[in-house]
């Protein structure tokens, strides 16, 4: 999943430009690429690394140009090498292309190609577009008819945009599956991935649906369908967000930045309308069968919901991982599926949201990302207000989901008389409170947390442990210190450990496990029997709990104590914790936090 741009001008864009592409970033950073058109035909300057790194390295500000695309990589097809980098460009130079997606028949193509002499550089699949538009220009000279003949023959996923000296006026671009937008200034037009490709510069948007294409100019823009070649009357968005909020805002890191924005994250998740919050009801309560899917952390937000759903509600909502939904696909036109995602592009989740629709079920989505495809595919779209995400690593929007899920779980728990309207009220006074208690947390117990991180940087496997609705936070707060801190972190039901992994127990596994409050007896004392396990073989239990009473049984190497809370809040705050437990690991082992190797922020390859 790259990040693609373009922008065209009255005036020179090299900056915007620039820009657009730093803010893309956090969609793949293996390498960058540009195509500037000038007088003598089209620049092309590109090499392995981040965006500054390549434009320092290639000096591309040095050309001015009213008229550019710009490309960041994540490498699927071909090592991370300067020729596997966009723009690629035709035998004879007129053509340059930047794609986001998969060109699954590249290779039949590219043989097809080869037959008839294009000479090919680099490995990847995307390659083979500029060869077939230059091969169908030879024939037609038509620019437009050869977009429409090559976009014939591709197969796959693509965002693509593409250059030609044959008219240097004009952007060309394509959508299938992979996002692809259009940014509607005064004096420049833009095409981006996501917003943040021109949020700087307009918040006026279009969105370009499947088939599609576009062609851009300094004076104007026209979409039309490219199978049936019609004109397509596309309505302008306009981006709610402003470019401030995506920006660090003096932290030193997105990630830290988003973990401390969590109290207004739950305060706009408790905003987020009733009625929406009751059609997802009413769609779960209608349907004979109701699923949740996600994927990555969206999955364990899903599994959090599972257990939520069941205590709260007296229901189970089965959560799938959306890269399995298809193989499993319990689904049929009586059935509902929620699915959650913050890009709204997950390319997986929306593969199952297409299969269930495929099968006649009824669709939902949690999603971050107004305008999405997901957003704008579902039957019930809910937007979690959580504003821009921008580290790869999710943190503030996970929250939100899980806000949204307990919201709905206990107005379905209240609908079907699971749950007493006094029960109802003070759960939500409690996820009220909650803004409140992470501020504290974080300001109060962060310096602690970043000393015990600090010392134990060199802890190379972590137990996440947790029982009940703990379990799927022990998931996810190892997930964030396997991608963040790149260290070996498993999350396991307590109940798990004597079945097998207790044989693992010795000096170098160091176990964190998350103690429910007390009041909640039964999984309060079967987590502490497993923290006894453990340390009865000698190995290291970092406690997170919520009472003096429980240090006093004197059970951990070392522990963590929280204010005491609701129990309907209190995964929620360990959760938190966690994530800065992560934050600081990776800081101490001095890893790049915001864009983490080998990983993007939204996944929009199978
Ligand atoms: C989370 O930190 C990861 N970036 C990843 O697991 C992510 O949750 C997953 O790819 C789903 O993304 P989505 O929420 O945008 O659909």
């Amino acid at each position: 999943m790259c990040g693609i741009t373009g922008a065209v001008g009255l005036k020179d864009i090299s900056n915007v430009l620039f820009e657009g592409i730093t803010n893309l970033e956090y969609r793949g950073y293996d390498s960058c690429g540009v195509a500037l058109m000038n007088r003598t035909g089209i620049i092309i300057k590109k090499n392995v690394g981040g965006v500054k790194d390549v434009y320092q390295k290639e000096n591309v500000l040095r050309h001015s140009t009213k008229l550019g695309i710009a490309h960041t990589r994540w490498a699927t097809h071909g090592q991370v090498t300067r020729d596997n980098t966009h723009p690629f460009v035709s035998c004879d130079k007129s053509f340059a292309v930047i794609h986001n997606g998969i060109i699954s028949n590249h290779s039949e193509l590219k043989a097809g190609l080869q037959r008839e002499g294009h000479q090919f550089v680099s490995a990847t699949d995307t390659e083979v577009i500029p060869h077939l538009l230059e091969k169908f220009y030879r024939k037609t000279s038509d620019v437009e008819a050869s977009f429409m003949e090559t976009l014939k023959l591709l197969e796959g996923t693509f965002a693509l945009a593409f250059i030609t000296r044959h008219e240097p006026d004009q952007i060309y671009c394509a959508k299938r599956e992979s996002p692809l937008l259009l940014g509607i200034g005064d004096e420049v037009k833009f095409i981006g991935s996501d917003f943040n490709a021109f949020i700087d510069q307009t918040k006026n948007a279009v969105i370009i649906d499947d088939e599609e294409y576009a062609i851009l100019s300094r004076n104007g823009y026209t979409v039309k369908n490219f199978v049936t070649r019609e004109e397509v009357d596309k309505p302008i968005t306009r981006i709610e967000w402003d470019s401030e909020t995506s920006k660090k805002g003096g932290y030193p890191h997105y990630m830290l930045k988003e973990i401390y924005e969590q109290p207004q994250t739950v305060i706009n998740a408790m905003e987020v309308e009733e009625k929406s919050i009751d059609r997802l009801v009413g769609l779960i309560q209608k349907s004979k069968s109701a699923h949740l899917v996600g994927v990555g952390t969206t999955y364990y937000v899903t599994l959090y919901a599972n257990y939520i759903f069941s205590s709260l509600a007296g229901q189970y909502l089965p959560a799938i991982s959306s890269d399995e939904f298809v193989s499993l696909s319990p689904v049929d036109k009586h059935s509902f599926v929620l699915a959650v995602s913050q890009s709204g592009e997950t390319y997986d989740t929306l593969s199952a949201l297409k299969h269930a629709r495929s099968r006649g079920a009824k669709t939902g989505a949690i999603v971050n990302v107004m305008g999405s495809s997901m957003a704008r595919l579902v039957d019930c779209p809910i937007l979690q207000g959580s504003g821009p995400e921008i580290c790869v690593i999710s943190t503030k929007a996970a929250l939100a989901q899980m806000i949204l899920l307990t919201r709905t779980a206990l107005k379905l728990g209240l609908k079907n008389n699971h749950l007493s309207r006094k029960g109802y009220n003070e759960h939500i006074r409690s996820l009220k409170s909650l803004p409140e208690i992470i501020e504290g947390v974080l300001n109060e117990r962060s310096g602690f947390i970043h000393r015990i991180a600090h010392s134990h940087r060199n802890v190379k496997n972590w137990l996440y442990l947790g029982r009940g609705v703990y379990y799927p936070v022990a998931l996810e707060s190892a997930l964030k210190m396997k991608e963040v801190a790149y260290v070996h972190a498993e999350g396991m039901p307590c109940g798990f450990l004597k079945h097998g992994t207790l044989a693992m127990i010795d000096s170098d596994i160091y176990s964190i496990v998350f103690i429910p409050p007390n009041s909640e007896k039964v999984l309060y004392e079967g987590t502490l029997a497993s923290v006894s396990e453990i340390r009865a073989r000698s190995g290291y239990v970092l406690g997170i709990h919520f009472d003096e009473r429980t240090r006093d049984k004197n059970l951990f190497s070392e522990e963590l104590i929280l204010p005491p809370v609701a129990p309907v809040i209190a995964p929620l705050i360990q959760m938190v914790i966690a994530q800065l437990f992560a934050y600081f690991t990776a800081t101490s082992l001095k890893r790049n936090v915001d864009k983490p190797r080998s990983l993007a922020k939204s996944v929009t390859v199978g």
